[in-house]
């Protein structure tokens, strides 16, 4: 990675960090989840960045992948577990973060697992490690206060407009020796669970990403195609950002052509798969000599 690199690195975490923070503070019982995941995202733009994914504010049991859709009146309940992940991007270097907001009384101990959980991975964190290790303290801090690690979700590295690259972060100790080494950049992400520790496919989520490029004959999607390669790449999007651009019109009708063609995927919401509730932590790190948090308040 070159010098200029490394500053989009540490430039896009710096945001993320303060987007994060910022949409803590906005979620509330009574607060509409769509207002708040858009003020996110206007945040984000605002600060001199683009948003790296859709913000996700996945509730109770869903781990992850919900944002809400266009129009939705959904609110944030007393109550809730709500996770904010929050990714950023400048110039394809992204920051990846995520917390948890409780908005109820109970529920603290859950949160406060995958938040040492992550505290303790960061304190090993170094080049030269084994992956397993990482996973092994993360799956050890949980448990020892009470809680399940989901250990079909991961941490992963990051790449240049890639949300996900190369190494996976386990959430346990699977044997994994592959080591951290200088240079890579990681997402780790502890999620905890007072379920069984895995995550299924639920609903669609109206986040999506691109796949294959192939030839299309209908001209709204050879007209909303060429925007999703250019302005999102390899990145994943929201249906509600293509209807914004285009209207409600052309974009369904596009989404649905290009998901029949395999050009785009879309992802599903993540439930627990026994319907625990879930609370999760995440923060990137850059690995050098002495590994950076590029997403720290
Ligand atoms: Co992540």
């Amino acid at each position: 990675m070159n010098e200029t690199e490394k500053k989009d690195w540490l430039k896009a975490g710096r945001i993320t960090a303060q987007a994060r923070e910022y949409g803590k503070a906005l979620i509330k019982p009574g607060a509409l989840m769509l207002d708040v995941v858009e003020k996110i995202e206007d945040k984000i733009h605002k600060l001199g960045a683009k948003p790296a994914f859709p913000v996700q504010v996945s509730i109770n049991e869903i781990a992850a992948h919900y944002t809400p859709q266009e129009q939705e009146q959904s609110e944030f309940r007393q109550g809730d577990l709500a996770k904010l992940d929050v990714g950023a991007h400048v110039n394809g270097a992204i920051g990846d973060t995520a917390l948890t907001v409780n908005l109820g009384t109970e529920n603290k101990e859950l949160v406060r697992a995958s938040e040492q959980a992550l505290q303790e991975a960061i304190k090993l964190i170094r080049a030269g490690i084994e992956i397993c290790e990482i996973g092994k303290v993360i799956g050890s801090t949980i448990t020892s206060l009470g809680f399940n690690p989901i250990k079909n979700l991961t941490g992963h590295g990051l790449g240049l407009y890639e949300q996900h690259a190369g190494i996976q972060i386990p959430n346990y100790n699977n044997k994994d020796n592959t080591k951290l080494k200088i240079g890579d950049i990681i997402a780790v992400e502890p999620f905890a669970t007072n379920g069984t520790g895995y995550i299924q496919d639920g609903k669609l989520s109206g986040i999506y990403k691109l796949e294959n490029i192939k030839t299309i004959r209908d001209n709204y999607s050879r007209e909303i195609l060429p925007y999703i390669i250019k302005e999102y790449k390899t990145l994943p999007f929201a249906k509600r950002w293509l209807i914004k651009k285009f209207g409600p019109v052309k974009a369904s009708f596009a989404l649905r052509m290009l998901k029949q063609q395999d050009i785009i995927a879309e992802y599903n919401q993540l439930p627990e798969s026994n319907r625990g509730l879930v609370s999760q932590s995440e923060h990137t790190i850059l690995i050098e000599n002495k590994p950076i948090v590029t997403t720290k308040e």
